[in-house]
């Protein structure tokens, strides 16, 4: 479904004259920052001008409900926001993405929030301009919005603020159900964008001057599994390939792939790729077989580490991982297997979170006897394991060349640039403004944990 924006013009005419300033809080992950992007897109063309955090106008919230926390810090922004909104004209509160989604937190909006203006769901960006020229121009509120009508829409205007590495969104929503997950909840079920507009956005990006490009699904290597017709067979390796074939792109990363899709074809394409980053995500959540079993993984243990050894065999590749620890019923045992196959692999990045209950899932039911101090320690135990490893892992890189993009100059250092080799590792060297943007090549001279010094060759 194409985008079409029937509130331009008269909201535009609108801002010639009242000049709003609109403000996007992005909680969540890349995919909500993605979906910011194109709903400043929106805003812009539509002339609302960026606005602070003080100032502005319109603020929008788009919501993350991953974990616990997440709910807990709008709720907390909301509260904040109130005074503003009851006692100055012309503020407007809008709340989208992935909270929306659920039942419950709609009904507390309703409740308890009465002051939002707009409230919209997942995958439902072309309505956002009739609701909200209704709240601004005609003051109407519409709070028992929830969209569960998993389209997805081609041609939403998009706001990069980077200018060298972009994000594309290729795949939304997840069919995996994940028994501690929302995300299928609240995304839908798998859409894969066409190849050709996904190619086209890319060469579009590639002639504006971008060098890196991050694809972007939670689960990028089912990519085109829900193809029929004309794209039927095309999948995320001749994705890969095609995109590769683009000139101007120099960098090509994604996120996340699956373990259990990860196939050979994916691990070649990466291996005889130029562009492709030598770096993988590779999402573990556990390192033990019953519990991946109760997660839903579709994985054990050891084809886990079958895949991390094959992407291995590619030189200087890193891998990276998310962690759950304390998942319901979790043992101290099965705890330690997560612990050796940490050791075994040698992450370079681990993300690492303590287990936390979602509603609707199947794991909410699940019984949970792991006194929470426990869930603490292992995540304390995972986390001195990974510091013991990192030098090690860094120390393997000092001496070498790696290709670097170089980003600007680094905050804490005035003399010193900063960028990111392909294996994601944060670089920092002597450069000069007229680097920027450009891909170097680097000789690593030191490792500090979490940065390296080197010096471009
Ligand atoms: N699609 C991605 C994950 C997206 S969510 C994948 O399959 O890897 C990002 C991470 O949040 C997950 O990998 C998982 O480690 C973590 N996560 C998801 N649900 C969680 C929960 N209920 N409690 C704690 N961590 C969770
Ligand atoms: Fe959640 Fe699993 Fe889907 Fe990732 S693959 S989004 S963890 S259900
Ligand atoms: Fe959060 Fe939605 Fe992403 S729940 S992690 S913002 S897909």
């Amino acid at each position: 479904m194409r985008f079409v924006n029937s509130f331009k013009d008269k909201m535009t005419k609108f801002n010639e004259e009242h000049k709003l300033k609109y403000y996007i809080d992005t909680m969540g992950c890349q995919l909500n920052e993605n979906d910011s992007l194109k709903y400043a897109g929106i805003l812009e063309s539509m002339g609302f001008v960026p606005g602070t955090e003080e100032d502005s106008n319109v603020y929008l919230f788009n919501t993350c409900c991953i974990r616990e926390n997440a709910e807990n810090t709008l709720f907390g922004r909301l509260g904040m926001l109130k005074k503003k909104k009851l006692t100055e004209d012309n503020i407007y509160i809008c709340i989208v993405g992935c909270m929306t989604q659920q039942e419950h937190i709609l009904e507390k909006i309703k409740k308890s929030y009465r002051f939002v203006d707009v409230v919209l769901g997942t995958s439902c960006m072309s309505i956002f301009p009739e609701k909200l020229y209704n709240a601004v121009v005609n003051s109407q509120r519409k709070l028992e919005y929830i969209d569960v009508s998993n389209t997805l829409e081609e041609e939403v205007p998009i706001k990069y603020t980077d200018k060298y590495k972009a994000s594309v969104s290729i795949i939304y929503g997840c069919n995996n159900f994940c028994t501690y997950c929302i995300v299928p909840y609240v995304r839908g079920r798998e859409r894969s964008r066409n190849p050709q507009d996904i190619l086209a956005d890319i060469s579009r990006l590639a002639q504006d001057g971008y060098k890196e490009i991050m694809l972007l699904g939670q689960n990028v290597n089912s990519y085109g599994n829900d193809f029929t017709g004309e794209n039927e067979g095309y999948g995320f390796a001749k994705l890969l390939q095609d995109i590769e074939k683009i000139d101007g792109i120099e960098i090509i990363r994604f996120i996340s792939p699956h373990p259990k899709d990860f196939n050979d074809d994916v691990i070649e394409t990466i291996r005889n790729s130029k562009k492709i980053a030598r770096q993988v995500h590779l999402p573990l959540q556990s390192g033990n077989s019953d519990v991946l079993k109760a997660m839903n993984r579709k994985y054990t243990k050891e084809r886990f580490l079958e895949v991390a050894n094959k992407l291995k065999t590619i030189p200087d590749i890193s891998l990276s991982t998310d962690i759950i620890v304390g998942f319901p019923g979790e043992t101290e045992e099965q705890f330690l297997d997560t612990l050796d196959v940490v050791r075994n692999v040698g992450f370079d990045q681990i993300y690492m979170f303590i287990y936390s209950p979602r509603e609707g899932t199947i794991g909410a039911k699940m019984e949970d006897h792991t006194p929470y101090e426990e869930k603490v320690d292992r995540l304390e135990r995972l986390k001195a394991l990974y510091e013991e490893m990192l030098p090690k892992l860094n120390e393997a890189m000092v001496g070498k060349t790696y290709k670097v993009l170089v980003e600007g100059k680094s905050k804490t250092n005035d003399n010193m640039y900063t960028g990111r080799s392909s294996q994601n590792k944060v670089v920092i060297f002597e450069a000069d403004d007229s680097l920027i943007g450009k891909v170097v090549d680097i000789r690593i001279d030191s490792q500090h944990l979490w940065y390296l010094k080197g010096t471009i060759v």
